[in-house]
């Protein structure tokens, strides 16, 4: 088996009667990226906080690398890094001048601090805006600006608490390849996300979190398997018609349909389906039948569910018809 970087079983927190973290098991192989997947509230910053020694636990126990985070959290603290969803820098300061500090209070030599914090700014893209105050950075460079501060000194585990949240396309996918870059060099990245694509994106292994609770853990295959055999997606010509196709797919597939947010639009996932084959031989049959109900269809596609299905599945969150039509 792989070495650990990250290992937690039974962690708890409680904040009054809230339990935020309600016995959270977690296992990082080293070296990976892994996604901390669940909605506003679920408990991943609690979570992320307890393993990165910031917040103590009510009860379990969490290990970074073997270390204890309560016993030897001093070793911990000397592996991890973590880069927080409200951001640590100093805003009066520039962006340089926020490296070299840090550089600095790490224990740094002044040129090496210099050299290292030019080194980054190089590498996030950020050169031209190294003389300029942080407070008046986009939230794009924001966020690098904060992942190049919390990897100044390479750390063995990177915790990236949603480093994407309120950014672009563009910014985000800076983000996502300075993430991949990190990974090359040896750290092992813990990623909390509200973003199903991110995670797909970048994590090897995803834990789904819901109430501070695992509810679903596994690699992305695992966990698209888990949902069922598959997906039938449905493009319609006509948005009328999409009431009589819902029905139509209920009753043939016995399948529970989710209505996307495309008007024309809908999905069945098929339940009972193991295999391959008989998940075909299903949408074969629906696809006669919404032809023969005279029903256009415009595009058909027999898939995987997508991770955003899976999520909403596993946390319950969904306008999905479980029954026939009445
Ligand atoms: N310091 C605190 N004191 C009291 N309650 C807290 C504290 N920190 C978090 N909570 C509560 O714990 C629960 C989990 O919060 P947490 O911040 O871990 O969620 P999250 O998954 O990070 O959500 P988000 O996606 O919005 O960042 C929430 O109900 C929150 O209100
Ligand atoms: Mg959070």
């Amino acid at each position: 088996m792989s070495e650990l970087a990250i290992e937690a079983s039974g962690l708890v927190k409680v904040f009054g009667e809230n339990r935020a973290v309600d016995g959270i098991d977690l296992k990082v192989p080293a070296g990976t990226v892994y996604g901390v997947l669940g909605p506003n509230g679920a408990g991943k910053t609690t979570a992320v906080k307890m393993l990165a020694t910031l917040l103590r636990p009510d009860g379990g126990e969490a290990r970074i690398f073997g270390k204890d985070v309560v016993r030897d959290a001093d070793a911990v603290r000397s592996m991890v890094s973590l880069t927080g969803q409200y951001a640590s820098v100093d805003e009066d300061l520039t962006g340089t001048e926020n490296l070299v500090l840090i550089g600095r209070l790490t224990g740094h030599r002044k040129p090496a601090a210099r050299a290292r914090a030019a080194e980054l700014l190089e590498a996030f893209g950020l050169t031209e805006a190294a003389g300029r105050q942080v407070k008046n950075y986009s939230g794009g460079m924001r966020r690098r600006i904060d992942i190049a501060a919390s990897i100044l000194n390479t750390p063995d585990v990177l915790f990236l608490d949603e480093p994407t949240t309120g950014l672009d396309p563009r910014s985000r996918n800076q983000v996502w390849d300075i993430v991949r870059a990190i990974v090359k060099h040896g750290t092992t990245v813990l990623l909390t996300t509200q973003y199903l694509d991110e995670a797909d994106q970048l994590a090897s292994r995803i834990a789904v979190i819901d109430h501070g609770k695992v509810i679903a853990e596994g690699t992305k295959g695992q966990l698209k398997a888990s949902v069922g055999a598959g997906a039938v997606h449905v493009r319609l010509r006509e948005a009328d018609q999409r009431p009589a196709a819902e029905s139509l797919l209920v009753s043939t597939l016995e399948a529970q349909v989710l209505l996307e947010a495309d008007p024309v639009a809908l999905t069945a996932r098929l339940s009972g389906e193991s295999t391959e084959q008989g998940a075909a031989e299903h949408a074969a049959r629906a696809l006669a039948e919404l032809a023969r109900a005279g029903i256009v269809v415009d595009t058909f596609s027999l898939g995987q569910p997508s991770l955003d299905e899976v999520f909403l599945a596993l946390t319950d969150r969904t306008t999905v018809s479980e029954e026939s039509a009445a």
